[in-house]
């Protein structure tokens, strides 16, 4: 799978933060308590079905919050919070930055807000109810981190919104741009021509999915 390819970007292109130690962190009581959640909302995910990133894309997504230490990341797509639960926790292990994200549907935001509740995430994470090319217009930067999972129409507009708003180096990642591509040219285009730029390509175990990728550009260099 792709977690060696994800970090070589990460030594090319993400900020050189030293490893963290993996051992502690995975083995605490907050880190056990997300997991559980983690795994209770993959079944849900997969049961549904809901659409969601699945652990080999969150891992890679994961380690690039890890690496990027945002102060604030903004999610376009909750869903049941499967992606916000990997991003919290690796915020609650950092110790600072909080989560925006973002959904359409109101029922999916009242079970996403159970899930943060129930892993303890609920003070870092904050869901906002609406179509994210318009919510994000209400958002205050500077943004460090991006990670956009809502229909592939509506990555470009929701980046352009966010471009006057991200802070100096930003970490932009979007999902799905291997089965989406078609319907996010205008989104791939942009990205790859003003940023750099990398598509991580992942082998999935998932219902709906066996192979697809993430774009993840730097932007602001
Ligand atoms: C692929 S799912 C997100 C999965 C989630 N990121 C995860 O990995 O757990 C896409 C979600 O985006 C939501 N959505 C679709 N269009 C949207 C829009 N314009 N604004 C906000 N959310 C939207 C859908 O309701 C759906 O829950």
């Amino acid at each position: 799978m792709s977690t060696t390819l994800c970090l070589t970007w990460l030594l090319i292109a993400g900020p050189a933060i030293g490893a963290q130690p993996a051992g502690s962190i995975t083995e605490s009581p907050a880190h056990k308590r997300v997991q559980a959640v983690i795994d209770e909302v993959q079944k849900a995910c997969l049961d549904g079905p809901v659409y969601m990133i699945g652990r080999k894309t969150a891992l890679c997504l994961a380690e690039l919050v890890r690496r990027a230490k945002p102060r604030l990341v903004v999610e376009c797509g909750t869903a049941l919070g499967y992606s916000g639960l990997w991003i919290g926790r690796e915020l609650q292990a950092a110790g600072r930055g909080r989560l925006i994200t973002i959904e359409l549907s109101p029922q999916r935001v009242r079970q996403a807000e159970a899930n943060f509740r129930k892993a303890g995430l609920d003070r870092i994470i904050t869901v906002r109810q609406g179509d994210a090319r318009q919510v994000v217009k209400t958002l205050t930067g500077p943004i460090d981190f991006v990670f956009i999972d809502c229909g592939y129409s509506n990555y470009y507009p929701i980046l352009v919104t966010l471009e006057k708003k991200l802070s100096g180096r930003a970490t932009v990642v979007a999902d799905n741009v291997g089965i989406g591509a078609g319907g996010m040219k205008d989104y791939l285009d942009h990205v790859r021509s003003k940023y750099k730029s990398r598509t991580e390509w992942f082998d999935l175990e998932l219902p709906w999915a066996k192979r697809d990728a993430m774009e993840i550009s730097v932007a602001g260099q």
